[in-house]
């Protein structure tokens, strides 16, 4: 009769023969899998994931099953999953936010492209998953996270450390909060730079898995300033599926590579619009670009979302529709798309060399 630990062994090779299926190596070799016990016919583990939004989750679950029922003598199987997400690892000498483990900015070379409606809803789905999400808005001049959020009030200060506000599971930083109504901010650069600081280390963000970052439009001084004093996971590109649009699209995964931020993805908003009368698809914008842009330039593509009168007015009223949950078919996309990202920032923190990581000053 085979002894317990033989047991172990024999299920630990069952396990190498798991593929982690976007990291490519095994769930044994990748240390995914603790608290393997068999008693009699019965396997339990636990499998740790690198993110709770993880697209793969299923599959890898059956994977597991399908192996383990295979051997002889095994007869169920118990799965426990959990979520352990990996910190990014920076070698550029940027200072991190400490509890923070991953940064991820959200881009686009135009306005109005639907920046910030992708910021919020991938922040709530991410939340609802399960992942310690922050999102800090950094449209300085156009703040309209608050709004999207149905959060207007003052945050409260403990000495010098600002308190986040919190709506939805996501806790939240927007100069909204600070300068509400319609008065304009007119501020240069300097400014601008000095209240992104604030924001990123005044704001006690506690441990977060991931701080979402909405970015004005363009190409400027706030992403510049962003990109260059913290550590980002990488950044997502919005766009919508116009030549026009696209045109800026380029542009913003320029300026990403040009200051080495891996490009996570591209998402083309306002892709189509079905007609709620007699259901024919109109491509207002164009479509495809989006897809065809990720081609070009090797990056992947993230999805693509309707144009669609309850996004806006999830948007206006404060109600965004990931709020509704994985299941609800209006807000399926955004949990597709936060999954993608989440699964993009496990893959470049456990996949990246060394060496794309350094930049040689000089
Ligand atoms: N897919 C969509 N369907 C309908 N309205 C949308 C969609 N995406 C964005 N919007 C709306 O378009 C406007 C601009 O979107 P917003 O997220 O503010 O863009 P940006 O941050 O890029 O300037 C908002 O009123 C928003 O509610
Ligand atoms: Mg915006």
């Amino acid at each position: 009769m085979a002894g317990a630990s033989t047991d172990v062994s024999r299920i630990l090779e069952a396990l190498r023969r798991v593929p982690e299926p976007e990291l490519n190596k095994d769930i044994v070799t990748l240390n995914m899998v603790k608290d393997v016990v068999v008693a009699g016919s019965s396997v339990s583990l636990t499998f740790v994931l690198t993110t709770p939004a993880c697209p793969l989750k299923e599959e890898i679950e059956k994977s597991i099953r399908d192996e383990l029922l295979k051997l002889d003598g095994i007869e169920s199987v118990q799965i426990k999953m959990e979520a352990s997400v990996p910190q990014v690892r920076d070698m550029q000498g940027h200072e991190g936010i400490p509890g923070v483990k991953n940064i991820v900015a959200i881009a686009s070379g135009k306005g109005g492209v639907g920046k910030t409606t992708v910021a919020v809803n991938i922040a709530v789905a991410l939340a609802r998953l399960g992942a310690a999400v922050g999102l800090m808005d950094s449209d300085i001049y156009g703040p309209n996270v608050p709004r999207m959020m149905g959060i207007q009030a003052s945050p409260q200060a403990t000495g010098e450390r600002i308190q986040p506000l919190e709506g939805f599971g996501v806790r939240l930083m927007s100069m909204g909060f600070l300068n509400p109504g319609d008065r304009p901010l007119v501020w240069r650069g300097p400014m601008l730079h000095s209240v992104i600081q604030q924001f990123l280390r005044k704001v006690d963000w506690g441990e977060l898995d991931y701080l979402i970052l909405d970015l004005p439009p363009g190409t400027g001084d706030v992403q510049l300033s962003l990109t260059q004093s913290v550590p980002l996971s990488g950044g997502v590109v919005v766009t919508t599926p116009s030549d026009v649009a696209l045109e800026d699209a380029r542009k913003a995964i320029g300026m990403f590579r040009q200051v080495k931020v891996e490009v996570l993805g591209i998402v083309e908003n306002m892709s189509y619009f079905v007609c709620p009368h007699c259901s024919e698809r109109i491509e207002i914008f164009s479509h495809g670009g989006g897809q065809k842009t990720s081609e070009q330039f090797q990056v992947p593509f993230l999805g693509e979302i309707a144009l669609h009168p309850e996004i806006r007015t999830g948007g206006d009223c404060g109600s965004p529709l990931a709020a509704r949950g994985p299941e609800s078919p209006e807000a399926a996309v955004f949990y597709e798309i936060a999954k993608r990202v989440a699964a993009r920032v496990s893959v470049v923190n456990l996949t990246a060399s060394p060496e794309q990581l350094i930049t040689i000053r000089p």
